[in-house]
């Protein structure tokens, strides 16, 4: 007779029974604030489907991660937006590309901060597909050798990480092997494992202008229907050396997360997208949720089924919240 013994409401009471019995804990140190790097100089412009984010040029960039440093945040995830697109996406791997220029602007304004470079090719490729197209299909072979000279560009520039989110098959151990080999044996490396082929990346590719100029991603991105396929991936990238593992998107793919957190030992990183930042920024602006309780609960929710480190647009923000 379990009533009237036990009464759960009794740690409910107040603020400070709840506070000290609180199973997941939301912290700014594992979060991650992906940004935007666009040529020229002086730009600071937002885009126009995930408000409060901008494309930055690099020496605007610098300054703003100075800014997210300070607030807090420890990580930043840099995409690029190059000058030209080509068939090979050769804006990726150029030494001197828009990336690879900001990376070393961070590095020398915020030397603290870690700078992890998105490795893909699709804002880079004229077709916007990511990787390299022959006859209409996306060669997987040919595009792991572009994605290694990405990767280690990025390294030789001062990435403190990198990760790929191309979702070829082979791509971890190729970036690895690449690495090695030019003497970045130390750099990590966080794989998309687990990313799907999902509608929640539209306001982003209007962000990077990377949205596919026929056809879809689902011969590379996985199909949102699979769980077990998931752990095959990861299990897979975790063999080929990825020191992080990452599931993609975030709220929509909770099973997996936990699912991930039960079967793997290893860090587990967890990406909340264009499309799950800018529902809620929308329903917040119409007035229809309370915006700061919804963030808070949406990365609480992503935390407790089990990712360590969180990719987010909200980070800069959460972090001067949680810090307050
Ligand atoms: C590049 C890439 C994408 C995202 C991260 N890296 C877009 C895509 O796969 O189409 C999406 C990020 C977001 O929606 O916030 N491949």
């Amino acid at each position: 007779m379990p009533f009237p013994i036990h009464r759960p409401r009794r740690l409910r009471r107040s603020e400070a029974l709840r506070d000290m019995v609180r199973e997941t804990r939301l912290s700014a140190r594992s979060l991650v604030y992906p940004l935007f790097v666009c040529p020229g100089t002086g730009v600071k412009e937002e885009i126009r489907s995930m408000p409060g984010n901008y494309h930055w040029s690099v020496d605007r960039l610098t300054e703003e991660c100075k800014s997210v440093f300070d607030a807090g945040v420890p990580a930043v995830m840099l995409f690029g937006i190059p000058e030209s697109k080509d068939e090979e996406g050769t804006g990726a791997y150029d030494p001197q590309g828009i990336v690879q220029r900001a990376v070393r602007a961070i590095k020398k304004a915020a030397p603290g901060l870690i700078v992890i470079c998105d490795v893909c090719l699709c804002e880079y490729t004229s077709h916007g597909h990511c990787g390299i197209v022959k006859e209409g299909n996306v060669m997987n072979d040919p595009t792991l050798e572009l994605l290694a000279k990405t990767a280690r560009t990025q390294a030789e520039a001062g990435a403190d990480m990198v990760a790929p989110s191309d979702m070829m098959d082979g791509h971890v151990a190729r970036i690895r092997r690449e690495l090695d080999e030019h003497g970045l044996a130390e750099t990590p490396i966080l794989a998309y494992a687990a990313k799907y082929a999902s509608a929640f990346y539209g306001p982003f590719r209007e962000a990077a202008d990377s949205a596919p100029k026929f056809g879809d991603r689902k011969s590379y991105q996985m199909d949102p229907a699979n769980q077990r396929e998931a752990m095959r991936e990861i299990a897979l990238d975790l063999e080929e050396g990825a020191d992080i593992v990452m599931v993609k998107p975030a709220l929509p793919y909770l099973d997996i997360l936990a699912l991930a957190r039960r079967e793997f030992d290893a860090p587990l990183a967890a990406y909340q997208v264009s499309g799950e930042f800018s529902l809620i920024e929308a329903a917040a602006r119409a007035g229809w949720v309370d915006r700061e309780r919804i963030i808070l609960e949406s990365l609480t929710a992503i935390r407790r089924a089990g990712a360590d480190v969180i990719l987010t647009y909200f980070a800069k923000e959460v972090a001067r919240w949680l810090g307050r």
